[in-house]
């Protein structure tokens, strides 16, 4: 078990609209714990945990001894307290959080296809400044709405040149070719997708119909997919125990039988890190992961209870 630590707000800045850069220090002035590209700080907010990743424009060190963790945060229009809180610390201000870990790292020596959506950019960034200080040949594609939109826009243009291309959905000329980006994949070459679920699920399958293998696609969502208009409440029964939990709209599976005393296994609470995978005995799954494959959730067998929800009444979960 990690021991947590408080990191102290340095400085913030407004990237774009609702994108905010907050640099931390160490509270008790100490070194911070070293992280390898794509790595992410789990913070603990009164809204619970929030996962950000790191952003380095310089190669970082694995090796403890960094003065300070760079974040850029999206302040979510639904909100539910994690951006927000993020958007109102103000320099001097402390937050707990856990050293950091990486759910989504590099793979040694070996050419990327880096693809990034919106604030999916942060551990991305990361990426393309290790594989460039390492020589390593890559290719970094980066969508957004517009171009105010976009974090990072004219760092990542000075750092990265004809190495990046930049697509905008207000401009169709510029779109995201999936398909073309697919068939263009080399036979050692890794992909490497950071963005919304939808982008990541178009990535998926467009990769995997090109034919390559899913041992060289790696993804992580850029936010949690759980909550969607019209959700509603249905129940959760613990199979070894009989008790039954109700999860209302805006609560996880995870939130709710946590707060009452299961024990439970989880780490990105995003649908991406596949953990926290749990059988169902009985019930219709709503799936809202980006890690289990279209069999299985056609199958209906196993759930990712940190985002899944119900589509039946109740569901019996093999806890
Ligand atoms: S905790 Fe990562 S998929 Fe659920």
């Amino acid at each position: 078990m990690l021991e947590p630590v408080k990191l102290k707000v340095a400085s913030v800045r407004m990237l774009t609209e609702s994108v905010r850069q907050l640099e931390f220090v160490r509270g008790d002035g100490g070194a911070l714990a070293g992280y390898t590209p794509g790595a992410h700080v789990k913070f603990s907010l009164p809204a619970g945990e929030r996962s950000y990743s790191l952003v380095d424009f310089e190669p970082v060190s694995t090796d403890d001894g960094i003065d300070r963790y760079r974040f850029a945060v999206q302040l979510e229009a639904q909100s539910t307290g994690g951006s927000r809180h993020m958007h109102d610390l103000l320099p001097g201000d402390e937050v707990l959080t856990v050293p950091p870990g990486n759910d989504f790292p590099l793979v040694a020596g070996k050419p990327a296809l880096l693809i990034a959506g919106g604030i999916g950019i942060t551990p991305i960034v990361s990426m393309a400044t290790a594989l460039k200080h390492q020589g390593t040949p890559f290719r970094f594609h980066y969508a957004g709405r517009t171009s105010a939109a976009m974090a990072y826009r004219a760092e990542l243009e000075q750092a990265f040149g004809d190495q990046l291309t930049l697509h905008f959905d207000d401009q169709p000329e510029t779109a995201l070719n999936i398909a073309g980006l697919a068939a263009s994949v080399g036979a050692e070459e890794h992909v490497y997708v950071c963005g919304p679920k939808g982008m990541i699920e178009a990535v998926k399958s467009a990769m995997e119909a090109a034919g390559v293998e899913p041992e060289r696609i790696h993804f992580e969502l850029f936010a949690s997919a759980a909550e969607q208009a019209g959700d509603r409440a249905f129940e959760v029964e613990i199979h070894a125990t009989g008790e039954v939990f109700e999860i209302p709209p805006g609560k996880t599976i995870i939130d709710v039988l946590e707060a009452g005393g299961v024990d439970l296994i989880h780490d990105c609470l995003r649908g991406d890190c596949g953990i926290c995978k749990t059988d169902i005995i009985d019930g219709v799954p709503d799936h809202r992961d980006v890690v289990l494959s279209d069999a299985e959730k056609a199958e209906g067998k196993v759930m990712q209870i940190c985002v899944s929800r119900a589509k039946s009444a109740r569901l019996v979960l093999d806890l």
